[in-house]
């Protein structure tokens, strides 16, 4: 028994430690730079300095430094922070790496973000939590265009305090005229993005000249050296004087006698007996208790992760945002935002995506592009589409208002991410500039005569069958066959058809992926109004894109929307070429054919998948009536 306990590590060092660590701030910071100005290697310098590496990396470090170094003799930094072999052979780094560091006065969290041109999105992903941003150039090559671009993605993503870090002061002499005119460039550069602090540094990372202390090679610079000024920036004073914020991640309900409501509060303070506003409801009541794991609070502030019980019973879930009264946080459908785009699929306006906003995830649109701006000049270009790390002034539109404010606010709620449906792929993320004026509590305008009441005086019950499937599949002449029927069992119906609509409506669209996506948008909105109308109504597009039927299946009410599967094969479609378009297709005259040189995408769920090949469509179109009567949707 004694024995074990002889054995036991003293932990009372370990816990001051940890105690004295709880009780400093974090700063979250993000280095910057093109790929040869150093950012590894200062990185790896605040790492080495503050005595924070771990032996045996150390030892790894010096071996590798003799296999790969470039710094003679010296240990090479950037192999510190380079963690993979095909990046030190490249010598660029290419995805966004997190480091710790600490010291007696602050905790650190850098994110080391590329700075090859292509990666504007691993930067976007490293700077969305950060508060400040080093932005490295190298002191004989001065301001570059990336340095803009990285500057202007910084300011795009919220950050407010930015150190420039003019690097490699030793190769230019320790000249205090170059660090001047390189200072003096910058700050023209950034005037306008709206930065709060901007400090330059003269720096060398690989000799380690004003890093951790200031350098007796630097004497005509009198300020910080880089870790000082870190150490001591006041980053979030801001946090602390807004208005109460804190979305609920789970309502605590462990027994009947406690209903807590816990989450991370993202901006003011809280004391028992303030008052709180629930954002959706826009129900008030009194906060009770401030309960954590170490007992009562009497006074939590931004950062806390705490439990509030409330004084009355109101009603809140998970997702909800609880604010101050005087300030309440805005709940809205549409909203306008910057994205940074980070898939090669390129981002059309009218298809559906999920937005994660706070806590809450929601189906929405991307209803237009404003414009696309350019990084590397700030400028406003028109775009129709957005390809790969693009960056563009965008409107979203969500199927349900959501607790909002403007990113300039709190990125907390003023932040999102952008899913893609089908791949569940982070496609991009934004910041919302501004929340559309008269969204925040839309009612589609209540009309007396409503859907039921039109469609039980038809004494039908409306739906949308949605015939999708190659061009000479067969979808128009089956959904024909099914008008005939239902008009003569007395339904009220309607064909909306790609041939005919793109003649009207659609007249000014062709067949790129933009325009199809679009197509279908109209289609399904035309086609719910026919529904809203009481109305049967047969939809016949190829739509050959899965997310946007999907999207066209969201604008129904549950059971409302039938997927039809009209599928034939291709080369039987050729065979049939009723309107010679294959024939025109494979020659190179029609470009954009589906299933020639543009994709389908084949329905995986469909509530009904008719092949033509098995049966005729006389044979076919009875199997839609009856799936309609399966699905009481007729007599
Ligand atoms: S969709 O892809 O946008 O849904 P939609 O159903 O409206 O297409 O129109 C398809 C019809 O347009 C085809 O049946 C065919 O008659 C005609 N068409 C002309 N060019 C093309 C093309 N490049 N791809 C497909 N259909 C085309």
């Amino acid at each position: 028994m004694s024995s074990t306990l002889a054995n036991q590590p003293d932990l009372a060092p370990l816990q001051r430690f940890l105690a004295r660590q709880e009780q400093i701030g974090l700063l979250r910071f993000l280095t910057c730079g093109s790929v040869d100005d150093g950012k590894s290697t200062l990185i790896g310098r605040l790492l080495y300095d503050t005595k924070l590496i771990f032996d045996d990396q150390l030892a790894t470090l010096e071996r590798d430094s003799v296999k790969h170094g470039t710094a003679g003799e010296h240990i090479d930094f950037a192999l510190l922070v380079d963690g993979l072999e095909a990046e030190r052979e490249q010598g660029i780094t290419i995805d966004v790496a997190y480091r710790f560091f600490t010291t007696d006065r602050r905790r650190f969290i850098v994110a080391d973000t590329p700075g090859h041109e292509q990666y504007t999105r691993n930067m976007a992903t490293g700077a969305s939590n950060a508060e400040l941003a080093v932005v490295l150039v190298d002191a004989r090559h001065g301001v570059l265009t990336q340095t803009r671009r990285h500057s202007f993605i910084v300011s795009l993503l919220g950050i407010r305090h930015v150190v420039l870090a003019v690097n490699k002061i030793d190769l230019v002499d320790f000249s205090e005229a170059r660090f001047n005119e390189i200072r003096d460039d910058y700050a023209r550069a950034v005037d306008g993005l709206g930065f709060t602090s901007l400090a330059a540094i003269p720096i060398s990372a690989r000799f380690g000249d004003n890093v951790i202390a200031r350098s007796s090679r630097t004497p005509w610079y009198g300020g910080a050296s880089l870790l000082q000024y870190l150490e001591g920036i006041d980053v979030d004073a801001a946090a602390a004087v807004r208005p109460f914020r804190m979305a609920v991640q789970w309502v605590n309900r462990p027994n009947l006698d406690f209903r807590g409501y816990s989450g991370t509060i993202s901006a003011g303070t809280i004391r028992p007996g303030d008052r709180v506003t629930v954002a959706a409801s826009g129900r008030s009541s009194t906060v009770a208790r401030i309960v954590t794991m170490d007992g009562d609070l009497d006074r939590a502030g931004a950062g806390s992760a705490v439990t509030l019980t409330l004084a009355d019973q109101i009603d809140i879930s998970r997702g909800d945002v609880l604010a101050a009264p005087g300030a309440p946080v805005a709940v809205a459908d549409k909203f306008e935002a910057h994205v940074v785009w980070l898939t090669e699929q390129n981002l059309f306006p009218g298809r559906s995506y999920i937005f994660k906003l706070g806590t809450r995830t929601v189906s929405g649109t991307i209803t237009h592009i404003r414009h696309r701006i350019d990084v590397n000049t700030g400028a406003q270009v028109p775009a129709d589409a957005l390809g790969v790390n693009d960056v563009a002034a965008i409107g979203v539109s969500l199927i349900a208002p959501v607790a909002m404010e403007r990113f300039a606010d709190g990125r907390e709620l003023g932040g999102f991410i952008i899913i893609d449906r089908l791949t569940n792929a982070t496609v991009g993320v934004g910041m919302i500039e501004a929340i559309t004026p008269g969204s925040t509590n839309i009612v589609w305008h209540d009309l007396a005569v409503d859907k039921q009441a039109r469609a039980a005086l038809k004494g039908q019950r409306p739906a949308a069958l949605w015939f999708t499937g190659l061009s000479g599949a067969g979808k128009s002449t089956i959904a024909n066959l099914v008008d005939h029927k239902l008009h003569a069992l007395g339904h009220h119906t309607y064909i909306l058809d790609g041939d005919n609509v793109r003649h009207g409506l659609n007249r000014d669209l062709g067949f790129s992926e933009a325009d199809r996506v679009e197509n279908i948008r109209r289609a399904a909105e035309a086609a719910r109004l026919m529904v809203d109308a009481g109305l049967i109504v047969m939809v016949s597009f190829i739509s050959p894109y899965r997310s946007d039927r999907d999207a066209a299946r969201e604008r129904f009410d549950a059971g409302e929307f039938i997927e039809v599967f009209v599928d034939t094969p291709i080369d039987e479609c050729r065979r049939r070429d009723p309107k010679g378009l294959y024939a025109r297709a494979d020659a190179g005259q029609i470009r954009n054919f589906t299933g020639v040189d543009a994709p389908y995408e084949a329905p995986v769920a469909a509530e009904l998948h008719l092949r033509t090949t098995e049966a005729d469509p006389e044979v076919l179109a009875d199997r839609v009536i009856e799936e309609l009567r399966r699905r009481a949707l007729i007599a």
